[in-house]
């Protein structure tokens, strides 16, 4: 069995980038990468340095979903007892912003991963889809849910039902992506953003973060509830007591994190 990493970290600054590096699989998420995808987020969520997470797959593909060589011959106990996909869940609770740089195939399991994210960015050849339909089964780490959430149900309907791709352009249009960019630039772009996020105070990012996840996961009423509690919250920071001095007084803020 070959030890070489299925998932590299790079840190820089407060920025850590995280590659799925299954490039001969394109980057098929089998139940080994997923664990040390896992490992990666969770490690960089506990990390006080780091402030954003970039997640790609390389310049060529984000991922071609789930990994079916790993899947066929599983069992319906088999797949609940592992927690294959519940395990996926944890990328979602990470407390810090992930934005997903995606530069090829987002596909199945690997759209549904984009998703877990807070931000998508795209290049121009990235292709987006649920093709799971086609090997007879259908989304299963959310993508039923998350896609017809971003996108409405009826063109989500359609692109879950004939299994078929949307380009990148396209995605942005319904509203999946955020920004398309050439492919040379998708990183730049990535970093560029994380760099902005994370000269926002850190303690507000990740109430802004956890009350807008909310939007999408429960109902209005609650929604807003939450929105109160991590607004009061903040004032219990040093960060907001720095920014809304520096507003008054006409100068940049210096926010530390506390
Ligand atoms: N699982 C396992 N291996 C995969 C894979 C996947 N999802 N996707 C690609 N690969 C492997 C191929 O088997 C191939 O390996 P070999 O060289 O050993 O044969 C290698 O990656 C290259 O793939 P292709 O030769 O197929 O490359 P291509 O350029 O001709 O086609 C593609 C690219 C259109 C993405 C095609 O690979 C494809 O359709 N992949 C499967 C996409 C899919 O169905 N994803 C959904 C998976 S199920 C899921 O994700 C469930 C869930 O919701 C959690």
């Amino acid at each position: 069995m070959s030890d070489e990493r299925l998932v590299l970290t790079e840190v820089s600054g407060h920025i850590a980038t995280i590659t799925l590096n299954r490039p001969k699989a394109l980057n098929a998420l089998s139940p080994e990468l997923m664990d040390e995808l896992i490992a990666a987020v969770e490690a960089a969520d506990a990390d006080d340095s780091i402030r954003v997470l970039i997640l790609t797959g390389g310049p060529k593909v984000f991922a071609a979903g789930a990994d079916i060589k790993a899947m066929i011959e599983s069992s319906p106990m088999k797949m609940h007892a592992g927690g294959i996909i519940a395990k996926w869940d944890r990328i979602r609770s990470c407390a810090k912003p992930i934005i997903a740089a995606v530069g090829g195939y987002a596909l199945g399991g690997g759209c549904e991963l984009a998703m877990m994210c807070d931000i998508i960015l795209a290049s121009e050849s990235a292709q987006f889809g649920q093709p799971e339909i086609n090997i007879g089964v259908i989304p299963g780490a959310g993508g039923t849910q998350r896609l017809t959430r971003a996108i409405g149900p009826y063109r989500a309907m359609e692109l879950i039902l004939t299994g078929e791709m949307i380009s990148a352009q396209e995605a942005a249009r319904y509203g999946l992506v955020n920004h398309v960019c050439p492919a040379e630039s998708l990183m730049g772009e990535a970093r560029r953003l994380a760099e902005k996020i994370a000269s926002r105070p850190p303690m507000a990012v990740r109430m802004a973060k956890d009350a807008v996840r909310y939007a999408a996961e429960t109902t209005l009423r609650e929604g807003l509830e939450i929105e109160k509690r991590n607004f009061y919250m903040l004032f219990d920071t040093q960060d907001q007591k720095e920014g809304m001095r520096a507003f008054i007084e006409k100068r940049k803020p210096e926010f530390t994190g506390e």
